[in-house]
């Protein structure tokens, strides 16, 4: 059976995710809710982002790399050639969710199969950058939100939001 598949991305408020290259704000609390949510779970990362969390992954993760490179070594893991791809090998695994990663490309490759997403937005505007998937009221449903105020260590305020997929008659995920 496919896995559930859920997007994880910390996200500005006017949508951005990176002005191109690393994460654009230093938030350790949403860090280590990044770190437990994942840990010890089968991943989807896009190769550029795979590439820029060399030496984060610990023994249990599974990194799914996808990347055109088929010839790409992922210790701990394998190289994909879609998300499709992904979830059979997670759910052959036996694995009931998979957690997407990033980056932009892969969020808007992995967006229309997804059945959950959580996200930090982050009250900050970048003004442009790396986007993630428009996330209408139409399509989700906000469950669960943790707010953060800004401190000392985190230069602005966030709130992490669970979402739902809206399932709408005749949608299929699987398809
Ligand atoms: N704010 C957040 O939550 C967050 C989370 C994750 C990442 N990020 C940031 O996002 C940025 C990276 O995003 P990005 O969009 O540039 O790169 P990305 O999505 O991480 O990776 C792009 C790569 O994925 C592969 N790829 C994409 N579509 C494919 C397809 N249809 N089939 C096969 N392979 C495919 C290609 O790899 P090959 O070139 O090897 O073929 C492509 O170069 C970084 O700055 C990172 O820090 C932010």
């Amino acid at each position: 059976m496919s896995p559930r598949l859920t997007l994880i991305a910390a996200v500005s408020v006017d949508g951005f995710i990176s002005h191109g290259k690393g994460v654009p704000w230093e938030l350790p609390a949403d860090r280590a809710q990044f770190r437990e949510k994942t840990r010890g779970r089968w991943l989807l990362l896009g190769r550029r982002t795979y590439d820029e969390m060399t030496g984060w992954f610990r023994p249990g993760h599974v990194p799914l790399v996808l990347s055109r490179d088929a010839s790409l070594s992922v210790p701990g893991g394998r190289v994909v050639q879609s998300v499709h791809d992904a979830l059979r090998m997670a759910g052959q695994a036996g694995e009931h969710e998979l957690l997407c990663c990033g980056g932009a490309e892969v969020y808007a490759a992995a967006m229309p199969r997804a059945h959950s997403l959580v996200i930090t937005h982050v009250r900050q505007r970048l003004g442009g950058g790396l986007p993630f998937p428009v996330i209408s009221s139409r399509d989700w449903e906000p469950v669960l939100r943790q707010a953060h105020d800004a401190d000392p260590e985190h230069a602005f305020a966030f709130e992490v939001v669970t979402y739902q997929r809206v399932m709408h008659r005749g949608l299929d995920l699987a398809a």
